[in-house]
């Protein structure tokens, strides 16, 4: 039995991994000349295509979901987009479910998913816990790619950006800046980006003599930055951070908003960095910094891992990609915080 992969058959004929599916599943779509590459290094590799992924894919829709955190948030519209390019160079549809970081909602998705045999699930889960109903979808054969989170058992594929790095660039601008009580905004600690990102900025001020106060929210949304900006700015000036790390740009933009709106100028009185580095940041009132993440990436390349799951089957070898976070800097953390205000 060969033990060829579709990979090393793309490799060979210069092209991505879609387009040796297409030509094997609908050559209609790909030019003659790449065609004939790809068959020529199908033969000279003596690639033999899975059938038991044949017939699994046979009994299954020709449709991907994607199952985000947060419909509502820019970050996933950018990480779908990514799912899109690809999903379209391989004829496949994508449909969208959106868990609203409701274990309850997400459970029923999948249900429903494995259902409509879907061909896989890109999913960033609330639950992904042993015993939970992702691994029981992953145990009776669909299969799955974790988007924007590392896969600590090895059963599935993953997506992700090293966002302990990314928490570490954050702590490190800011104590870089002068400042020597930050606040972490995020949860709730069982998302593991959020974990994560935590655990980078405490590690980037140890030893630094820079104070960390955690503003534990209940969700990752504008309205949970807004109610810990209020936390934060309700803080006698002398107790106050001059600084808010957020595990997002959308609780960045809440901090903000509530810090604005209580007369607090930032950076001057409050430094403000969030995670994503979505349009919006760039966009703000005061433009945000932010960690950026590579989104549409994150978005294809889980779609690439999934459609080689499905092509290999049970030869498939999972592989957990991760991408490197990037600081960006704007005016949100540009200037050094002053004396805190007295009174
Ligand atoms: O994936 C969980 C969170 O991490 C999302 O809210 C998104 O903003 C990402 O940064």
């Amino acid at each position: 039995m060969s033990t060829t992969s579709i990979k090393e058959v793309a490799r060979r004929a210069g092209v991505s991994v879609g387009t040796v599916s297409n030509v094997l599943n609908r050559p209609d779509l790909v030019a003659p000349s790449t065609r004939a590459r790809v068959l020529s290094a199908i033969a000279e590799l003596g690639y033999v295509r899975n059938d038991s992924a044949r017939q699994l894919r046979a009994g299954r829709s020709n449709t991907i979901a994607v199952v985000v955190l947060d419909v509502a948030n820019p970050f996933f519209t950018d990480v779908v987009r990514g799912v899109e390019l690809a999903a379209d160079e391989l004829g496949v549809m994508v449909v969208v479910c959106n868990s609203g970081e409701d274990p309850a909602r997400e459970r029923r998705h999948l249900e429903q998913l494995e259902q409509q045999r879907v061909r896989g699930v890109l999913i960033t889960p609330v639950e992904d816990q042993p015993g939970s109903r992702l691994e029981q979808l992953i145990r009776r054969g669909t299969p799955v790619v974790l988007v924007d989170r590392g896969s600590s058992p090895h059963n599935r594929c993953s997506v992700a950006v090293d966002d302990v790095l990314g928490g570490r660039l954050a702590g490190a601008h800011l104590v870089e800046q002068g400042h020597r009580r930050v606040a972490f905004v995020g949860g709730p600690p069982s998302i593991q980006q959020v974990a994560d990102r935590h655990r980078g900025v405490a590690g980037a001020l140890a030893g630094t003599g820079a104070e960390l106060v955690v503003v534990a929210t209940p969700s990752l949304t504008v309205a949970s930055g807004r109610q810990a900006g209020a936390e934060i700015a309700d803080r006698p000036p002398g107790a106050r951070p001059t600084a808010v790390f957020c595990a997002n740009d959308l609780l960045a933009l809440g901090v903000l908003q509530e810090m604005t709106l209580r007369g607090l100028r930032v950076p001057e009185d409050i430094a403000i960095i969030g995670y994503d580095d979505i349009d919006f940041a760039a966009a703000a009132a005061v433009p945000l910094s932010s960690i950026r993440q590579p989104r549409e990436q994150l978005g294809r390349t889980a779609a690439q891992l999934l459609l080689e799951e499905v092509e290999e089957g049970d030869g498939h070898r999972h592989r957990q990609v991760v991408f490197q976070p990037e600081l960006v800097v704007r005016a949100s953390t540009g200037g050094l915080p002053r004396a805190p205000v007295p009174g």
